[in-house]
């Protein structure tokens, strides 16, 4: 449709666009030019596996045409009403999303652009609902690049920006039993004291924060980026106890978790707990269009009722990302998408725990679903992770760069490698880009002390 020869696409690139997340000089990314089921192309046509879903958000897979169909349908019928209108769609993909949640309990839905101002949106709303103001949120987290959500982020993302962000957050610690403070000399404590520590030490924080100043706890369902890091058993359900016991409202972040990356719906659901909120974006529309949405209880919406959400943005609820959502849900329905993953889940799993035991530089691995990370490591016993926190090595840099020669994509965050594929991958797929995997570790073990 618009034309620029492939050659020139980097150049050109290199010469306009300012980079996210990224000094500009050392920017060097992969020119994309098509992109099919788990692989995508670049000008060269060489293929890449993609192990990363793009940005952990491709949850369905490349080039599915049924959504694209959607798209184009919406684009030919209507690309756009005012958000005080509504629309076929609006209607049907606020049912749909609605009937997706736990219990389907959050009927009510807010849609946003995007992961950030979901949880923007979330807090504004619990701030008006129990009119308090402080929101605790966990330190290994990470909530969005806008002001408010990257107050809420834990991470060194936050601490970047700081001093001129949303007030009123305050951090804990997350459940990470590789690396917990509290049990070091007691790494054998059992799943349910363990939950109940990190339960105990966020009821310390709730009291010396001033229950009564609280209006939500947001946290990950499973962390993403920081950790992969799953909860134990009883730490959500316990987590919902202490918001039901303080009057805090619970929001579950399901931006990367959500639309079956666990194997289930919404990770929150591996434990029975049905939050007061959800956020979601990424796998919302498996990013064929930008979208986000919070979900809430009827009764957080019906705080509103009489009163104005002072909140809004002019491309809430955008036809053409609706579009995409609705065939997104479908699909994931009709193709058993959400099932397919839980058990392409085990085979993650199985594939791990193999590559674990034969890399010295693994220190851990740990999945849920398609939802999967190694913890690289320069000694098993110490655990001294292989690249120090909030820094890069030269022996992670190969690691990815090993990957990248060999046409697997793979994203490397401090000293971890994230395995987040299109939950349409099969096994074949996956042991492809293991048989990768297994090779470029060799450049890890060789500086582990182990
Ligand atoms: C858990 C989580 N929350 C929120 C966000 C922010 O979403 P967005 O980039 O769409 O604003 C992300 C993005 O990576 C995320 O992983």
């Amino acid at each position: 449709m618009f034309d620029l020869p492939d050659d020139e696409i980097l150049p050109l690139s290199k010469e306009h666009v300012f980079w996210t997340w990224s000094a500009q000089a050392n920017v060097n990314p992969i020119a994309v030019k098509r992109a099919q089921g788990v692989y995508f192309w670049d000008v060269n046509d060489k293929r890449y596996l993609d192990f990363n879903s793009m940005t952990m958000c491709v949850n369905v897979g490349h080039g599915n045409e049924k959504i694209i169909k959607a798209m184009q349908a919406q684009a030919a019928e209507l690309p756009y009403a005012a958000p005080g209108m509504t629309t076929k769609i609006r209607a049907l993909a606020s049912r749909a999303v609605a009937g997706i949640t736990p219990n389907q309990a959050l009927s009510k839905i807010l849609f946003t652009l995007g992961g950030a101002d979901a949880n923007e949106n979330a807090i504004k709303l619990a701030r008006g609902y129990t009119k308090r103001h402080k929101i605790l949120t966990r330190y290994r987290s990470y909530h969005g690049a806008s002001a408010g959500a990257m107050a809420a982020t834990g991470d060194p993302r936050r601490v970047a920006w700081e001093p001129n962000l949303m007030s009123g957050v305050a951090h804990f610690l997350d459940p990470y039993r590789y690396r917990s403070t509290f049990h070091r000399l007691n790494p054998n404590i059992s799943e349910e004291d363990f939950a109940q520590d990190y339960l105990n030490h966020l009821e310390e924080i709730i009291l010396y924060e001033g229950a009564e100043t609280i209006a939500a706890i947001l946290i990950e369902s499973v962390t993403g980026t920081n950790g992969v890091i799953i909860p134990p058993n009883g730490y959500m359900q316990g987590v919902r106890k202490l918001c039901d016991q303080y009057g805090i409202v619970m929001i579950c972040d399901e931006v990367m978790s959500g639309f079956g990356r666990t194997g289930k719906w919404f990770a929150v659901e591996h434990w029975g707990v049905v939050p007061d909120m959800m956020t979601m974006a990424k796998g919302l529309t498996s990013a064929y269009a930008p979208l986000g949405a919070v979900a809430m209880k009827p009764e957080i919406a019906s705080a509103f009722d009489e009163r104005v959400f002072e909140g809004g943005l002019t491309y809430t609820s955008h036809p053409i990302s609706l579009a995409a959502a609705v065939a997104n849900i479908e699909v994931m329905r009709e193709e058993k998408i959400v099932e397919h993953a839980a058990q392409m889940g085990g085979v993650l799993h199985k594939l791990l725990t193999d590559l674990g035991e034969a890399h010295p530089s693994i220190g851990e691995v740990r999945n849920l679903g398609l939802f999967g990370i190694i913890e690289l490591v320069k000694n098993r016993e110490t655990k001294e992770p292989l690249t120090a926190w909030n820094s890069s090595s030269a022996e992670m840099a190969a690691l990815r760069k090993y990957c990248l020669d060999r046409g697997l994509f793979i994203y490397t965050h401090w000293h971890t490698a994230l395995i987040i594929p299109p939950l349409i991958i099969d096994e074949n797929q996956l042991r492809d880009g293991f048989a990768i995997l297994d090779e470029a570790l060799k450049i890890t073990d060789s500086v582990c002390e182990g």
